[in-house]
This record gives C-alpha cells, structure tokens and sequence, in this order.
C-alpha cells in the first residue's frame, strides 16, 4: 500500500514535470508509433522467417498496450468529448479492440501457419490504424484543440503510461522468475505442513 502511495506521488510529479516541460499528446503519440512502425515492417515482410516475426511481435505487442491504453484514456475521451470527432475516437476505440483480440490470439497460437497469417493481418490493421492518425485524425485534433489541452492530455498520458509499466512489471516476475516460483512453493510447503 505505502509503495503505490510513494508511486502516485512521482506520478503526480512526472505528470506535473511534464506539463511544465510543455509536452504535447501529439508530440508524445508521433513517438510512440515509431518503434511500432519499425516492428511492424518485420511483421509484415513476406521474406521474414516465422523466428524473426515471432521476435518482433513479442517486442511489438507489449509497446502496444504501453500506447493504445494511454491514447484510448486520453485522446480519445477528448475526441468523443467532441461532437465533430466523435465518430473518430469511437473507430480507434473499435481498431484498438481489434488489434487486442489479435495480440491476445497470438501470444497462444501453437501453429506456426496460423501464427504467420495472423501476425501480417496484425501488422497491416495497426499500420493503416496508425496511418490514420498520423494523417487524419491528430492533425483534425490539433485544429480542434488548445495547446493547453493538449498538454494537459500529456501529463495525463504520462500517467496512464507509467500506470501500465508498473502492472506489467508486477505480473511478470511471478510468471517467469525462478526466485519467485521458489519462494512459492515454500509457502505451499508451509501451508502443507500446518495441515
Ligand atoms: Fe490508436
Ligand atoms: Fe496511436
């Protein structure tokens, strides 16, 4: 409990280090779908064996949630906020929606066929998604918005970003780490010997 306390707390100091930064959503959301582009060409590329999308997705697909949730949180309330962009922050809520349920899919494929059609498919609905923004829907945002709110939506995003880093960083290590599966089975020995 007093760690997500002291936690908030630096949020609350990134976020506000970041509106006096002068950071814009913008700014935050252009640079964030750089690393995702990059990945996406390997996922995508007809010549890329099944080893080397496999690698890029597993970078890709956490990158992805570590933006998409942000956006949806943030851009996109302001967008549905406004009635001339309402419809476009409900169809990237819908594109996000998709490209998860793919993700989700993906992480369990055992088929390495099914895997290499589901990746492309993947990588071709994120890249016209991403094109999307760049090209329509933040340059409509910017005509429709305030610098100051557009830094505002940056603290917030911010937040929402170091929200989903803290979660992942908490799941993982009970998954995958050897000191913690060790420690578990000494607590299921303890509670054995109590019975
Ligand atoms: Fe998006
Ligand atoms: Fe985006």
């Amino acid at each position: 409990m007093a760690k997500k306390v002291i936690k908030a707390k630096l949020n609350q100091k990134k976020a506000k280090s970041a509106k006096e930064a002068e950071l814009d959503i913008i700014d935050l959301i252009m640079n964030d779908h750089k690393p995702l582009k990059e990945l996406i060409e390997t996922m995508k590329d007809e010549e890329a064996e099944y080893e080397e999308k496999k690698a890029a997705f597993d970078q890709f697909g956490p990158l992805l949630k570590a933006h998409a949730y942000p956006e949806e949180q943030t851009w996109y309330v302001a967008m549905k906020e406004d009635d001339d962009m309402i419809v476009e922050g409900l169809e990237g809520d819908v594109e996000h929606g998709l490209a998860d349920q793919l993700c989700e899919e993906l992480k369990r494929e055992e088929d390495e066929d099914m895997f290499m059609a589901k990746v492309k498919v993947l990588a071709e609905l994120v890249e016209h998604h991403i094109e999307e923004e760049e090209e329509d829907m933040l340059p409509d945002y910017r005509e429709n918005s305030t610098a100051e709110e557009r830094m505002e939506l940056a603290a917030q995003y911010l937040q929402f970003q170091e929200e989903i880093e803290e979660r992942g960083s908490e799941d993982a290590p009970k998954e995958a780490s050897p000191k913690a599966r060790k420690a578990d089975r000494r607590l299921q020995g303890e509670e054995r010997r109590r019975h």
